[in-house]
């Protein structure tokens, strides 16, 4: 059987292979700690299980709204109005499985083949292959360690052509965790509405950002632009919900509309039980998070001070739970890139991280800081005796 161009044309997620990696390796018995995920290591709280549970209880296993429950796009839309006091219609959001099926319909409804999408890089590894899926075509743009990965005005003017169409803005970042200001993101994307452009702002992560840090988000700019600016969320990493697959987006009720349509003829409504769970964490509590990113905040620490008595220059991480430390000082003759690096790693530190050339940076490794403290420096201390022996 010949397989289509299209699903030759792209790589598997490097995280998920990496993590598969370090998986098997432990199946063998080997004591391997994995860095590698970008999975929170909290629980949901209890009202969202509790939530979950009663939906099996009341058998909700039917069919739903595509876009989701008028519920649930209400509470949705009232997450705006909570976190950035702007307040959407319901039809002005929906959900998918996950931010990762909202940012895949985004691009297939909005690309026409051959339009480009600018990706500043370090990037989120699913961006230009889902691109490519839609027909367009991934344009990479350089960010750099001295501007902490931040993109600038300058390159992103000097990216433009006449085929570009998107920009996709994400912050906090993952691979590098680098939070933009309110006033940096808003200013990059009234910039690319200027020039005609659609921004996609990821904001996955805006509930995990380290205070005095605060999430930046373009909801009050999407008011004044509303079909020129989608905004993706999901409740994967704020609620520890990775694998419930819920995700929603912001946008003008008419993209919506063409995302629904997409989405029916894919894979309908996400999960009915899952809704019911999102429901119960839209509207609930989110005071369980102060904790959450105190710890998470204690991990980043101990991990950036790690990684400054190593030497190894990395960008400061407001927010999610990765360090992206380039780490090009190790390479050798034998271990000439990420890859090799990340590999080495493993086998010798049986620690697993991820190349930073999954994420466009082949100078960099990401490392993920959200597991238990004791793991987190066995593993910084395995990662200092393997780096020592180069
Ligand atoms: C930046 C970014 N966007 C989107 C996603 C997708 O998240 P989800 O698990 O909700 O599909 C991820 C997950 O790793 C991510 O890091």
């Amino acid at each position: 059987m010949e397989l289509s161009q299209r699903i030759l044309s792209i790589p598997p997620s490097a995280t998920l292979t990496m993590n598969a990696k370090a998986q098997e390796l432990k199946q063998k018995g080997e004591n391997i700690i994995s860095l590698a995920v970008g999975e929170p290591d909290f629980s949901p709280p209890e009202h969202v299980k509790e939530a979950l549970i009663t939906a099996v209880n009341d058998n909700c296993f039917q069919y739903l709204p595509v876009p989701g429950l008028p519920a649930l796009r209400e509470a949705g839309a009232n997450y705006f109005y909570r976190f950035y006091q702007v307040q959407p219609e319901p039809q002005e959001i929906m959900f998918s499985n996950g931010g990762k099926q909202v940012l895949y319909n985004l691009f297939q409804v909005l690309l026409n083949p051959g339009e480009e999408v600018l990706i500043p890089a370090p990037y989120w590894v699913s961006y230009p292959p889902m691109v490519q899926l839609a027909g367009g075509v991934p344009k990479i743009i350089p960010t750099y360690l001295e501007d902490n990965f931040e993109l600038s005005i300058e390159t992103l003017k000097n990216s433009l052509t006449e085929n570009t169409k998107i920009l996709i803005l994400n912050s906090p970042s993952n691979p590098t965790g680098v939070n933009y200001s309110q006033e940096k993101l808003t200013s990059l994307a009234q910039f690319a509405l200027d020039k005609g452009l659609f921004v996609i702002s990821d904001e996955v992560y805006d509930q995990l950002v380290y205070p005095p840090s605060q999430p930046a988000s373009l909801a009050r700019l999407w008011q004044n632009h509303k079909d020129k600016i989608a905004i993706v969320n999901a409740l994967s990493k704020s609620f520890a919900l990775t694998g419930l697959r819920v995700g929603f987006v912001l946008t003008a009720a008419p993209i919506i509309k063409a995302m629904t349509k997409l989405q029916s003829q894919s894979c309908s409504n996400i999960c009915s039980v899952a809704q019911k769970a999102a429901i119960a964490a839209l509207t609930g509590d989110f005071s369980f998070l102060e904790g959450e990113r105190q710890k998470l905040k204690q991990r980043r620490d101990l991990t950036l001070e790690f990684l400054k008595d190593l030497g190894l220059k990395t960008p400061r991480p407001d927010g999610a739970f990765y360090v992206f430390p380039e780490v090009k000082k190790y390479f050798n003759s034998h271990l000439t890139n990420s890859t090799a690096l990340c590999t080495y790693l493993l086998e010798r530190a049986k620690i697993a991280t991820v190349p930073g050339i999954a994420f466009g940076d082949d100078n960099c490794i990401r490392i993920s800081y959200a597991v238990p403290t004791s793991v987190l420096e066995d593993a910084l201390q395995r990662l200092k005796t393997a780096l020592n022996e180069l």
